[in-house]
């Protein structure tokens, strides 16, 4: 009998160690990924020139050119992922693209 509740016991303490343990090894934050890609983009002024014409010559053959003012920074690097496929821009014109609309877009 005595065996039996030493085993009991121990059981417990390793129970109540993995339990929290486990509490330790939540992480308590979750770190954002959302910082933006673009500012950690070096971006000047020719850039953003090339990327205004980029824009205005790709970009509103399937719609109407839309303005850079009408979408904030965040949902601009979603829209420019999304069109700069639909338009066929290499990566460098992409970057370009986003420069000007970034540089110009809602706060
Ligand atoms: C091949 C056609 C095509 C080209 C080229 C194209 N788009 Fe689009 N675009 C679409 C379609 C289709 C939609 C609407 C459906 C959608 O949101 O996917 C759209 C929607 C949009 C929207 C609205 C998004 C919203 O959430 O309201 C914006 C802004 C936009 N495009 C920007 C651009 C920019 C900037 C370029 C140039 C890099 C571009 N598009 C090139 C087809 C195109």
């Amino acid at each position: 009998m005595k065996k039996v509740s030493y085993n009991a016991i121990l059981a417990f303490i390793a129970i109540s160690i993995v339990v929290s343990c486990a509490k330790k090894s939540t992480p308590s934050s979750i770190t954002s990924t959302e910082s933006s890609v673009v500012s950690k983009t070096v971006v000047n002024e020719n850039d953003i020139a090339a990327g205004h014409q980029i824009f205005d010559q790709n970009c509103g053959k399937c719609h109407r050119i839309y303005t850079p003012q009408e979408f904030k920074e965040k949902r601009w690097v979603r829209i420019i992922d999304e069109m700069a496929p639909k338009a066929r821009l290499n990566d460098n014109e992409k970057q370009k693209v986003l420069a000007y609309v970034v540089a110009n877009a809602k706060k």
